[in-house]
C-alpha cells in the first residue's frame, strides 16, 4: 500500500489516473470544543505588482495621464487630421510642484482636429450605453478662441462618443465632461483635440467609467473589486510587499504622497519595473490614484480590517540595501504616528482633517500596523525597536506587525524568533513562504507546537511555487492542506494571506497569483477558490480531529527546493509521514453548524468514514462544497475560467457517522447542522 501511495502521489501532477479508493476514518470530537479561531484568519494581500493598481484595480483608463513617466509620451500619439502642430513636454509654471511636467500643443493649423491620443493600458475597453467621465487640467494662450474635444474612438477611428470643454484661459483650470459611448470596443483610444490654432497646455488627462466599485469617483474597477468581495476577506494588507521598501530609499512607498487631490500626488516609478529578469516593464509607474485613502475606503466597502505596512527606514535588502541611519529615523516614525491620526484621529486633528476633507470625517478604525515588509537582521531590529517604543508610547491600542524576514526556517528567521523569545516585544509576526507543494504538505503541522503564549503569527505571504510557476489544482490543494493547519492553530495564527493577489495578462512580473485579469475579463485561479472556501467557512471554535488511514511517505525535498532566496537555510524539516487526508473541523456558532475541511492532495480518491463523536444524529441536510478537476495539472484560464470551481451539493444522512468520497486532488468543505 505504501508503495502504491508513493507511486500515485508521483502521478499527482500528471494524468489523473486513479487507483482504488483509500479508506480513511476522520473522527471529530464534538464534545471538546477547543480554542477560538481568529476572526481575522483569512484576508488578502494587495501589492502593486503585475499591474495590480494602475492598469488594474484602479479604474483610470488613461495611462501616463500626467506625462510624468520617464518616457513622457508613453502611451500617447500625435493626431494631426489635416492640421499642423508640435507637441512638447514643458516644466515652466506647472500645474503644481508635485506634478512638474505637462504637455504643450503648439497648433499652427487645427485642421479637422489637432491633438493627441491616449491608448490606455493596451487599449481602452469601453461599453455601449455607458457614460465615461473625462477630466483634464488645461490652459491656453490669452484670448484663445477654440475648444477642447475629448473623443472616444475605436481602433479603426470610428467615433464612439465625445464631450467638449470651453472657456480655456491663461490660468490652469480643471474641466470635466461626460462621454456617452455608443458602441462596445476593447481597444478604443481617447483623442483630445483642439479646434483652433494657438498654444494649449494639458495635464492630468483622465477617463473613468461611471461604473466603479460602489460607484465611487476616482474609483476601482468593479469586476476586480467584486472578486475581492467574493473572497470575504477579514482584512486587507497594503500596499505590499517589496514596494513598501522601494528599490532604493527615494523609491520607497510614502503614504503621504498618496492622499489628497490626485493631481497633487507625485508619481513614482514602480520597483517591479525591472526587478525580475526577462519580465521588465520600464514604463510601469505608480500614479498613487489608488492611495491610502482609497485603500481604507476599499476596506470599509469590503467590510474588512485595514492592515497597512510602512517602510521602517530600510530599502530592499536584496537590491540597494540602503538604510536610514538610526539617529535619523524620526521622520519615518512620525509618518507612522501621522498615519494613525489620518485613519483614526478626530476630523479636526491635523491629519484627521485631511481624511475629512477627502469626504470621510468618520474614522477608519485602524487597529493593526506593520513595521517593515520582509526585513531581516540586526539592521531591522535596531529600527524596529525605535518604531515599537514610539508607537506604543502614543498608541498602545494599535497592534504592531513585525516581520520574521523573507523566509522561514533560515538564519534570519531564527534570529528574529530568538529575539522575540528573549525580550524583543512582538505581537504579530509576519512569516512568508513561497515553496513547492510538498513543503506545504509537510508544514501543515508547522504551528501545532507553537507556544500558546507570546507573539501570534501572520502568514502574510504564501503560495505554492514550483515547476513552471503556474497556478494548478495540485498547488491549490497543497495550500488547502496547509491551511487546515492554520485553522487548527487559529488561536496562535491570527491572520493569513496568499500573495500576490492580482496579475494582468501580458504585463506580470510574478507568478503564481490569485486573480488574473485583462482589460475586460477576470478569473480566479484554483488557489482563489481555496482562499474563498476557507474564508467563507471559517469556524468560530476548533474541534479536535483524528485521522486514521495509511500514512503517506515522501522522499525529502532536495535542498535547493527548501532554501529561501538569499538566506542560509536551517536543516530542513522532513516529517516521517503525511496523513492519509488533511482534516480540520470546527463549530460555526452563528450558523449552528459543524464545519469539516478535508483536503486530499493525492492522486487517489479516499473513502472517508466521518464520525461526529458525541453529536446527536444528523437529521437535516449536509451541505458540501467540493473543489476538484479531472487532472492535478488543470488550471483556470480566460477560456475556461470555471474549469476549477467549487461544486455545491446537499445530501442527507440519518446518523452521526457517514461515508463520503473525497476525489483525488480535492478540497471538500462540509457544513453539518448542529442538532438543537
Ligand atoms: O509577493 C511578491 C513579493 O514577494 C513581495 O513583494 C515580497 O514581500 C515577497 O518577496
Amino acid at each position: 500500500m505504501k508503495r502504491l501511495l508513493l507511486a500515485s502521489l508521483a502521478l499527482a501532477a500528471g494524468s489523473g489516473v486513479c487507483a482504488a479508493d483509500v479508506p480513511v476514518r476522520v473522527t471529530v470530537d464534538t464534545t471538546a470544543p477547543g480554542h477560538a479561531v481568529s476572526p481575522l484568519l483569512h484576508g488578502v494581500f494587495f501589492e502593486d505588482i503585475n499591474y495590480a493598481a494602475d492598469g488594474g484595480l484602479y479604474a483610470e483608463l488613461v495611462q501616463n495621464r500626467s506625462f510624468e513617466h520617464a518616457e513622457h509620451f508613453y502611451a500617447w500619439g500625435k493626431v494631426a487630421r489635416g492640421g499642423a502642430l508640435d507637441l512638447s513636454i514643458e516644466t515652466a509654471e506647472p500645474l503644481n510642484a508635485k506634478n512638474p511636467h505637462y504637455l504643450r500643443l503648439a497648433v499652427r493649423d487645427a485642421g479637422t482636429g489637432a491633438g493627441l491620443a491616449n491608448y490606455g493600458f493596451g487599449g481602452i475597453a469601453v461599453k455601449a450605453g455607458e457614460n465615461y467621465f473625462f477630466s483634464v487640467h488645461a490652459r491656453a494662450t490669452e484670448n484663445y478662441s477654440g475648444s477642447l474635444r475629448a473623443v472616444l474612438e475605436d481602433e479603426t477611428g470610428r467615433p464612439l462618443g465625445e464631450c467638449k470643454c470651453d472657456g480655456l484661459a491663461a490660468a490652469w483650470r480643471k474641466f470635466d465632461g461626460t462621454i456617452k459611448c455608443n458602441a462596445t470596443a476593447a481597444h478604443a483610444r481617447l483623442v483630445v483635440l483642439v479646434t483652433a490654432a494657438g498654444r494649449v497646455d494639458l495635464d492630468m488627462v483622465s477617463l473613468f467609467s461611471e461604473h466603479t466599485f460602489h460607484d465611487r469617483r476616482n474609483g476601482l474597477r468593479a469586476d476586480l473589486a467584486q472578486m475581492l468581495a467574493d473572497l470575504h476577506p477579514a482584512f486587507m494588507r497594503f500596499p505590499g510587499g517589496c514596494i513598501v521598501e522601494g528599490m532604493d530609499l527615494p523609491n520607497r512607498y510614502q503614504w503621504k504622497d498618496t492622499i489628497g487631490d490626485v493631481a497633487e500626488r507625485p508619481e513614482n516609478w514602480n520597483r517591479w519595473q525591472d526587478a525580475i529578469r526577462n519580465q521588465t516593464a520600464p514604463q510601469y509607474y505608480q500614479t498613487y490614484g489608488l492611495g491610502f485613502f482609497e485603500f481604507f475606503q476599499l476596506c470599509e466597502d469590503l467590510g474588512c480590517e485595514p492592515v497597512p505596512i510602512l517602510n521602517c527606514g530600510m530599502a530592499c535588502q536584496y537590491q540597494s540595501k540602503q538604510l536610514v541611519p538610526v539617529g535619523q529615523l524620526a521622520p519615518f516614525v512620525q509618518d507612522a504616528l501621522d498615519l494613525i491620526e489620518f485613519a483614526n484621529g478626530p476630523a479636526d486633528s491635523p491629519w484627521g482633517a485631511k481624511r475629512a476633507a477627502m469626504g470621510h470625517p468618520e474614522p477608519f478604525h485602524l487597529k493593526r500596523l506593520g513595521v517593515g515588509n520582509e526585513q531581516w537582521g540586526e539592521d531591522y531590529f535596531a529600527r524596529y525597536n525605535i518604531f515599537q517604543a514610539a508607537l506604543k508610547a502614543k498608541h498602545a491600542e494599535i497592534a504592531i506587525v513585525t516581520t520574521a524576514g523573507p523566509g522561514v526556517d533560515d538564519g534570519s528567521w531564527k534570529l528574529a524568533w530568538d529575539k522575540f523569545r528573549s525580550g524583543t516585544p512582538a505581537e504579530i509576526v509576519d512569516e512568508h513562504y513561497y515553496r513547492p507543494s510538498q513543503w506545504f504538505l509537510e508544514n501543515a503541522t508547522r504551528y501545532d507546537a507553537q507556544p500558546r503564549t507570546g507573539p501570534r503569527i501572520f502568514a502574510g505571504e504564501f503560495a505554492v511555487r514550483e515547476g513552471r510557476m503556474r497556478s494548478t489544482l495540485h498547488g491549490a490543494i497543497a495550500e488547502a492542506a496547509f491551511m487546515t493547519g492554520l485553522v487548527r492553530n487559529g488561536d496562535v495564527v491570527a491572520m493569513s494571506s496568499f500573495a500576490p493577489l492580482f496579475a494582468k495578462a501580458g504585463a506580470f512580473q510574478w507568478q503564481p497569483d490569485l486573480i488574473w485579469f485583462d482589460n475586460t475579463r477576470v478569473y480566479g485561479t484554483a488557489s482563489y477558490h481555496v482562499q474563498s472556501l476557507f474564508a467563507r467557512n471559517r469556524p468560530d471554535l476548533a474541534l479536535p480531529v483524528a485521522v486514521e488511514g495509511e500514512a503517506v511517505h515522501l522522499p525529502p525535498l532536495p535542498d535547493r527546493e527548501i532554501s529561501t532566496y538569499g538566506a542560509t537555510p536551517l536543516p530542513p524539516y522532513h516529517p516521517a509521514s503525511l496523513p492519509a487526508v488533511f482534516a480540520v473541523a470546527g463549530r460555526d456558532d452563528r450558523a449552528h453548524e459543524f464545519v469539516v475541511f478535508l483536503a486530499n492532495p493525492y492522486a487517489d480518491p479516499r473513502t472517508a468514514r466521518i464520525e461526529l463523536r458525541g453529536a446527536a444524529d444528523v437529521t437535516a441536510e449536509i451541505h458540501a462544497s467540493v473543489l476538484t478537476s479531472a487532472s492535478a495539472d488543470d488550471a483556470n484560464s480566460f477560456e475556461e475560467p470555471r474549469k476549477i470551481f467549487p461544486r455545491d451539493e446537499v445530501f442527507a444522512v440519518a446518523a452521526s457517522a457517514f461515508t463520503r468520497s473525497l476525489p483525488a486532488n480535492s478540497l471538500t468543505v462540509l457544513r453539518i447542522p448542529v442538532a438543537p
